[in-house]
């Protein structure tokens, strides 16, 4: 065994014993490499697979933390790993339940949005202004399909950054994610055809397909490791399937990202069986560890994945300015946005050219990153103090939303209706199956700044779900 090993292995067995416990701080690098008479370098590295196995958390300029347990969820055993549907019908209660978040005096527990109070809405104000003022009536024009030049050319940077190779020409600017994701979808699929998705998955990918005609198949989600890739390559033999929709970082509602050998196996998996890959990366920028997680489109070299991302979630929700790395299907896309919504707001996509110019952007995003894991540790050490102990809480270390086992005869669809009546709101699971399953679990949002009103509604609710044990 190496040394490094042996100290995860050592610190391991500790955390598992309670020596060191949720939130404890572990030992300085220098102040463990002098304890254990093991080099820096070995430390390090010991404390970087803890990190990447989800035993400790990093904080930038403050040391290392024992995280949150993941308190790991029972893998969806109960389900099918494939699920065939041939019909998606999941609209009308996923409207209903978005029509409760609307309302300002409900508590926001059910809701897809960050906290809007976490973005710099005076900056962006200034771009919007700067904007308006140096319109021209050509402007329109300009940024027609694929959209606006600097827009595109600061995007193929970022992808650059990471060391992936996307030209700007392939980059297609949308009305936020939900439509580059619907274009994708259109763009490879005819009515009646098969497409991937995960089990849970986002309610909007179910919507998509619904509106498309389209038939699922539904592949097990683990919420640790993510999409099951056996299940996976059963279905691909099994079904003419046309496209996969994943979610490889901070899956919503799971929360869990994918290992880079496991985007790498799921790009081969595809292009072996000539699928088109949709890859719904839109919190991508929300992790909280030390790198940016790849997008599986990092391992695509035929052009057959589109990875599709957005402003909404981690700087402006409301502009609604998205976009699609499309590798082959840049061209089809184009033309299918001219055929729907023509383009995308011509004033939104400059102001947001205008506020990546000040190059404030990932000073907003290091600043985001560390509130949202503070607020999501508040939350998950008051539901952890207060849910009763069958309910088992999937911790992630990215993104904003917690994902909630309550034992299995408890319907989470009945919990959201009664905690309604108290003007709290929840996702019950249901919304996130096409096949009306996980109905005993739910999404929790943890992006607000924990305060008394939140901790009395996560008591009140712990006592709806008491009642109903
Ligand atoms: C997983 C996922 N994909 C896509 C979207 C849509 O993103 P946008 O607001 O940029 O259209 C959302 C929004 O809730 C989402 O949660």
């Amino acid at each position: 065994m190496n040394k490094y090993e042996t100290l995860v292995d050592r610190l391991r067995e500790q955390i598992a014993a309670n020596i060191w416990q949720v939130g404890d701080k572990l030992p300085s690098l220098r102040e463990q490499a002098v304890y254990s008479g093991m080099s820096l370098m070995t430390v390090m590295h010991a404390y970087q697979i803890l990190e990447s196995q989800g035993w400790i958390i990093s904080r930038p300029q403050s040391g290392y933390y024992i995280a949150p347990k993941a308190g790991f969820l029972t893998t969806p055993a109960t389900h099918q790993q494939v699920q065939p549907a041939e019909q998606v019908d999941i609209n009308a209660f996923i409207f209903d339940v978005l029509q409760a978040s609307r309302d300002q005096s409900i508590v926001p527990f059910g809701s897809a949005f960050p906290d809007p109070s976490l973005f710099p809405r005076q900056q962006l104000a200034r771009s919007l202004t700067t904007v308006a003022r140096t319109m021209t009536p050509l402007s329109a024009v300009d940024n027609l399909p694929p959209g606006n030049e600097d827009l595109r050319n600061t995007i193929a940077k970022r992808y650059a950054l990471q060391g992936m190779q996307i030209s700007p020409e392939e980059i297609v600017i949308t009305a936020g994610a939900m439509e580059s994701l619907n274009l994708s979808l259109q763009a490879v699929t005819e009515p009646g055809d098969w497409v991937i998705v995960e089990n849970p998955a986002f309610y909007g990918a179910l919507q998509a397909l619904e509106r498309l005609k389209l038939k699922a198949v539904a592949i097990a989600t683990h919420p640790q490791f993510g999409i099951d890739l056996d299940a996976l390559e059963n279905a691909l033999a099994a079904y003419p399937v046309k496209a996969c929709w994943v979610m490889t970082n901070s899956q919503n509602p799971l929360g869990c990202t994918l290992s880079d050998e496991k985007k790498r196996q799921l790009v081969a998996l595809l292009q072996q069986y000539r699928v088109h890959l949709i890859e719904d990366d839109v919190y991508s920028e929300l992790y909280f560890g030390a790198d940016k997680p790849l997008p599986a489109k990092a391992y695509d070299r035929l052009g057959m994945a589109m990875h599709c991302s957005s402003f909404s979630k981690n700087l402006v929700a409301g502009f609604r300015v998205g976009w699609v790395a499309a590798g082959e299907m840049a061209g089809k896309i184009q033309r299918l946005q001219l055929m729907t919504t023509l383009s995308t707001s011509a004033p939104m996509q400059l102001a947001l050219a205008n506020y990546l110019a000040t190059r404030s952007y990932d000073r907003h995003l290091r600043r985001l990153r560390r509130l949202l894991e503070q607020r999501k540790n508040s939350a998950w050490q008051s539901l952890h103090a207060h849910l009763p102990p069958a309910a088992r809480i999937n911790y992630s270390h990215s993104g904003y939303f917690l994902w909630i086992e309550l034992p299995a005869h408890i319907s989470a669809t009945e919990l959201y209706h009664r905690a309604l009546r108290q003007k709290i709101s929840i996702a019950p699971g249901k919304m996130f199956s096409a096949g009306g399953q996980y109905n005993n679990y739910f999404r929790f949002n943890t992006s607000y700044a924990w305060d008394e009103r939140y901790e009395r509604a996560v008591i009140a609710l712990a006592d709806i779900i008491k009642q109903m044990l």
